[in-house]
Order: C-alpha cells, then sequence, then structure tokens
C-alpha cells in the first residue's frame, strides 16, 4: 500500500487514539490526545517474550488499535488471538496490521466480561495490558485467563487505600465510574471496581497464577501500577 493509500485510509477510519509508523512515516499523528501508550509496544513485546520466552500460541485482550500486537507479531514462530471490545478499534487495529502485511494474528471483536472462554482454546501466555481495571469483576477475568493461559503478563492499576472499600465475592473492591480521558479506550462498562493489593494477589492465585513475578510497581495512596509476569506452578522463570 502506497503513501497516499495509507493516509486516505486513516482519515477514513479516524479518530485514532494512537499513531503508527509505517516504512519511516508516522500515521495518524492528529489523534495522539490525551491518551498515551503506558508502555511503548516494543518495550512491552520485548519484555513479555523475555518473561515467556518459549511462548508461542498468545492470546491478548484489549487490543485497541493494534500497537502491541504488531509488535508481538514480529517474534519468530508466534500466533496471536487478539480480542478488542470496540468495532471501530478493531478495524483501525485490523488495518494497521493490513498495512505492516501482518498474517500471523487473528483479531476478534469480543467483549471479556461476556464471552466464553472456553471457546478459545488454550495458550501458552497471555498479555492484559490495561484492561483489567475496566471491568466489573477482575477476579473473574483473571479465573477465565486461567482457564485458558499457563502465563499472563499483566499490567494494570490496583487502589491503594483500604478506606471505603466494599467486599465482594471476598475481594476488597473500590467502586470506580469510568472516565478514562480517552473514550474509545475506556471499559465497555461504566461502573468497574478496582482490586487493591491483597484481593489482586489472591485473585490471581486463585486463578491458579501462584507465582507473580513484579516486574515493576508504583504505590500510592490511591491509584498504583503494576506489571507482572505471573505464572502457574511448574512453570519456570526464564
Ligand atoms: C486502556 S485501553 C488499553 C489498550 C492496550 N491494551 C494498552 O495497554 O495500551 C483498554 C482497551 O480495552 C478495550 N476494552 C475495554 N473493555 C473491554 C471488554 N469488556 N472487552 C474487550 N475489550 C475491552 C477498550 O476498547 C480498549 O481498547
Amino acid at each position: 500500500m502506497n503513501d497516499l493509500e495509507i493516509r486516505r485510509r486513516v482519515r477514513e477510519l479516524e479518530p485514532w487514539v494512537n499513531d503508527f509508523v509505517y516504512n519511516g512515516v508516522r500515521y495518524a499523528t492528529a489523534s495522539t490526545r490525551d491518551y498515551l501508550l503506558s508502555q511503548p509496544p516494543q518495550e512491552r513485546a520485548d519484555a513479555f517474550f523475555a518473561a515467556f520466552p518459549g511462548a508461542k500460541r498468545v492470546l491478548e485482550l484489549g487490543a485497541l488499535e493494534g500497537a502491541d500486537t504488531l509488535a508481538m507479531s514480529g517474534q519468530p514462530g508466534v500466533e496471536i488471538l487478539a480480542l478488542e471490545g470496540r468495532e471501530e478499534n478493531l478495524r483501525r487495529a485490523e488495518f494497521v496490521m493490513e498495512v505492516h502485511g501482518v498474517t500471523n494474528v487473528e483479531l476478534r471483536l469480543a467483549d471479556v466480561e461476556s464471552m466464553e472462554f472456553a471457546e478459545l482454546g488454550h495458550f501458552d501466555a497471555t498479555l492484559c495490558a490495561g484492561l483489567l481495571y475496566h471491568v466489573q469483576r477482575p477476579w473473574e477475568l483473571l479465573a477465565d485467563i486461567g482457564s485458558v493461559s499457563d502465563c499472563l503478563y499483566l499490567s494494570t492499576h490496583y487502589w491503594g487505600s483500604s478506606d471505603g472499600m466494599t467486599d465482594l465475592d471476598g475481594y476488597a473492591v473500590h467502586p470506580v465510574r469510568e472516565d478514562h480521558p480517552e473514550p474509545q479506550a475506556r471499559g465497555l462498562s461504566v461502573d468497574v471496581r478496582w482490586l487493591d493489593r491483597p484481593s489482586l494477589m489472591r485473585a490471581l492465585e486463585r486463578a491458579g497464577f501462584t507465582d507473580v513475578e513484579v516486574l515493576h510497581e508504583r504505590a500510592t495512596a490511591e491509584v498504583c501500577d503494576i506489571v507482572a509476569a505471573c505464572r502457574k506452578a511448574g512453570v519456570p522463570r526464564s
């Protein structure tokens, strides 16, 4: 696809959340508004495969416009199923794959809060970045991931304070009304729940991820960030 054609299709698919680079040219540059990728895609892909070097069949949840998908697709021998809940995001992700000639990615429209994970088959590893804090029952999403995958690269927020937490299904949760600055990156549910750290760890353990290797963490009294490589028993650390 030539430069003019890419620009025409990019315009048709507006508005974009992220820009992308092809052949040294940056496209969809009008897009970069308030939402910044929390980790550069290639850096995240490198960290993902450093944590799970043998991963060949990969599941990605909440793929947005395919920035992480594209970066991970460059790993030799990998096959990716990337799920995204918003059709317009999916169309842009498909276009990014088309421009780059990517053939080892399947993009699918799916709501991770209501879909049947059992129908997906089994995966060596899952990428769940920027999504867990956008759902109503994060512990159920972790259990679903655990039902299809032995390894999980998790990048999420958790709630740092124990004040005002509600107990639900044995987890301490902080109710949050979705107000992500970028509407296309919000959860499909409006009222979501954030776990506190002990509850996040308990939910991971109950999902089967007994080994949680924290790769990055920023703890505050409220919004906290964590990136972790999570493995089931018997999966060695690389
Ligand atoms: C904050 S963005 C994160 C995008 C990307 N994973 C990253 O880390 O940069 C959340 C993404 O998940 C999608 N999403 C939100 N709720 C979802 C759901 N219930 N099922 C599937 N996708 C969902 C949004 O449409 C958006 O693309």
